[in-house]
Parts: structure tokens; C-alpha cells; sequence
């Protein structure tokens, strides 16, 4: 693998670069930001997407901003600009705590260009940190895939997964698959069911690119097949990311997630949400009430993406006036979720137990 990070500041061209995650796995195309408005389509379109990616990508997106403007009012552009960004995309919350915290980094009493500097040094720092959560949910992922292992004989370890929590919805490594990609060069075998996950399809076009880069054996799947496998005693866990995680432990990600969590606690499956302190919504409690889900484009569903003649084409799968409802996200209740793998350790989906994890957030 070249380069293992998703996005990073070409100093050279002095702007920020990011994997295409539109073109994948077709075409592996460098995209490049060098405004607000570049950092507002990539997010928005999905250039670039998962939740602490879309985080580190609106800190960057803050930084240009502030670097491009000219005028005397930076702290009012900048709220403008925080709210542009807020706007691209309502579920993942590490997208507004990246434009608060990059918001609460702009002084008044010090000048425009070390603003600047502070901003941009703001972007590197989140995407530092995280690299730092993504490897520590891997230990600690890790644990968890290496005691399933013992009762499996050298067998490999069997491990669902939905969507992408991918290290391309990251910075490095992942969420959901930190613990595999740790488990796989520890010699664990494992053995991954990639969830196709419609409509973009994010399982079978961005899990499916990167467990093979990586060499790890997986096996793509259609969304409705989970459950089959569960009942065939075919998954020994499930693994998932979030987009939203509220203190009561409900878990928002992609839809079709809440499906899969049904289906492993009738089968009696583990499930695991893989998850950085950054996807904690401290604020909320009750997930399918509070949780905001995003609606997207009818033509995500309508039309299908893939190679033809080693080009790529679009194709409309279903008649044209048919109506068509996509939301992008579901929410597991906690109830469903065995445990929520952070970057301190595993904790329980209650809120007792996440705080216990992260003490300081009880006052919020
Ligand atoms: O709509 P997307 O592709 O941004 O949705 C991403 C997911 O649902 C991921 O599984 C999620 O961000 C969690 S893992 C970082």
C-alpha cells in the first residue's frame, strides 16, 4: 500500500489531498481542496466520506478558508464557514466537532495569519489524533477477535461487517477494521463477510479495495444475506462503525446496520461498534428520537456504477417514474450493541458504562 493515510497538505502545491473515494475501486485518483467551497463539495459528494474522515476533512476546510480570505471581519467569515460546513452532511457528528473546536481555536487579540497558522495546526492535530483512536481501537478490538479465536481450533476468526469503517473512512487503519487489519498481522486468521451495503455500496467497493490490498480474505455479500449466515452459525462476530453515538449507547451508522444487530442478538452473535470519542454525541440520549438522517439523491439507488469494456459506466437499474426513499442512515438501539470498542477500551451500550470511559464528559 503507497500511501496508508486518506488525506494529508501537500506542501509543495499548498493545498490538501485525498483519495477520490468516488472513483474506487475502478480508478485510485488523488482529489484536491484548495478552498471552503472544495472542502464543502468533497464532503457533500462523498469524495471523501466516513465519519472521522469527514471530520479531519471540515478542519482542513476551515483552515482554507481562513487562509483565502482577505477582508477585516475573519471571525464572522468563519462562522459562516462553520455553518457552510455543518451543512454538507447532518449525521456524522465528527463533522460539527470539528467546526467547533477549529472555531474556538480563532483569537480576536491575535492577528490574521496566526489564526492561520493555528488553524491549519488545529487540522494536523485532529488528523493526528485520529490516527492515535483508530490504533487503539485496534488493541482493543484485538483483544476481543484473539479470545473468539481460542474456541475456533485455528480456524479463521468469522467477522461481519456493514458499510465502510474502513481506513478510508479514517485517517489510518479504521474503526471496524482496526482490529482486523491488527488481527490479520498478528497471524489470527480471520475471515471477513463484507456487506455490499446499497446503495453506494461502500462494503463492496471500498471494505472489499482495502481487505485486498491488505491481503485479507474476505468474501463480498449482498445485504440480505447476513442473517442466513448467522443461522448457519456462519459469523462468530459482527464489527461495525458509527456515525453518531449518543450517551445512552444507541449507535447511528449506515443503513441497514439495525438489520444486522437484529438479526446477531436473535442468533446470539456478538456485536461490536467500533467507535473514536469523536463520534460521541455527548449531548443526546435517545438516538432514533434525537439523531438527525440524512436524506440523499434518489439517483444513488436508481442508477448502478461498474466496468464495462474496462470502462466505467452508470446504469438505471429500475423504471424511471418509480419513487424512490434513501436514507443514509439507520440507528441501533443500545440494546442490540454487546459493546462499543473506543480508544480507552471496550465499554457497555449504557450510559453508565461510557461515562466510566470518559469521566470527563459527565458534566457536559
Ligand atoms: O455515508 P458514509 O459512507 O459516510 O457512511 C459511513 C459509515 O456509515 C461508516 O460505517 C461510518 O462512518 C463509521 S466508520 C468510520
Amino acid at each position: 500500500m503507497e500511501n496508508p493515510q486518506t488525506i494529508w497538505f501537500n506542501h509543495q502545491k499548498q493545498l490538501v489531498e485525498t483519495i477520490d473515494q468516488r472513483k474506487l475501486p475502478f480508478q485510485n485518483l488523488i482529489f484536491e481542496i484548495s478552498t471552503l467551497e472544495e472542502a464543502e463539495y468533497a464532503i457533500s459528494q462523498m469524495v471523501v466520506r466516513g465519519a472521522p474522515l469527514i471530520g479531519v476533512t471540515a478542519a482542513y476546510g476551515m483552515f482554507l478558508a481562513a487562509r483565502n480570505y482577505s477582508g477585516n471581519n475573519l471571525q464572522l467569515e468563519m462562522k459562516l464557514s462553520a455553518e457552510k460546513l455543518k451543512s454538507t452532511r447532518p449525521t456524522a457528528v465528527n463533522l460539527a466537532f470539528a467546526v467547533d473546536e477549529a472555531l474556538s481555536v480563532i483569537l480576536d487579540q491575535i492577528s490574521a495569519s496566526e489564526n492561520v497558522k493555528n488553524l491549519f495546526d488545529y487540522a494536523e492535530n485532529l488528523k493526528q489524533r485520529e490516527i492515535d483512536f483508530s490504533k487503539n481501537i485496534g488493541k482493543h478490538g484485538l483483544e476481543i477477535i484473539k479470545a473468539i479465536s481460542k474456541s475456533k481450533n485455528g480456524e479463521p476468526v468469522q467477522i461481519l461487517t456493514h458499510c465502510n469503517g474502513g481506513r478510508l473512512a479514517c485517517v489510518e487503519l479504521g474503526t471496524a477494521t482496526a482490529p482486523i487489519y491488527l488481527a490479520h498481522e498478528a497471524g489470527i486468521p480471520v475471515h471477513i463477510w463484507v456487506d455490499e451495503t446499497r446503495p453506494r455500496n461502500q462494503g463492496a467497493r471500498l471494505t472489499a479495495w482495502e481487505l485486498g490490498q491488505a491481503g485479507i480474505p474476505h468474501t463480498i455479500i449482498p445485504d440480505n444475506t447476513g442473517g442466513h449466515l448467522m443461522q448457519h452459525k456462519m459469523v462468530d462476530m459482527a464489527i461495525v462503525g458509527s456515525d453518531r453515538t449518543t450517551l445512552n449507547g444507541d449507535v447511528a451508522n449506515k443503513i441497514g446496520t439495525y438489520l444486522k444487530a437484529l438479526a446477531a442478538a436473535d442468533n446470539g452473535i456478538p456485536f461490536y461498534v467500533a467507535l473514536p470519542s469523536t463520534t460521541f454525541d455527548w449531548a443526546l440520549n435517545d438516538g432514533i428520537a434525537e439523531i438527525p438522517i440524512e436524506q440523499r439523491n434518489a439517483n444513488e439507488v436508481s442508477l448502478m456504477e461498474g466496468m464495462l469494456n474496462g470502462e466505467v459506466h452508470e446504469f438505471r437499474i429500475f423504471p424511471e417514474k418509480s419513487a424512490v426513499a434513501n436514507y443514509g442512515f439507520d440507528v441501533t438501539p443500545a440494546r442490540l450493541v454487546t459493546g462499543l470498542i473506543t480508544e480507552r477500551g471496550v465499554c457497555k451500550a449504557t450510559r453508565e458504562s461510557i461515562l466510566s470511559m470518559f469521566p470527563e464528559k459527565a458534566n457536559l
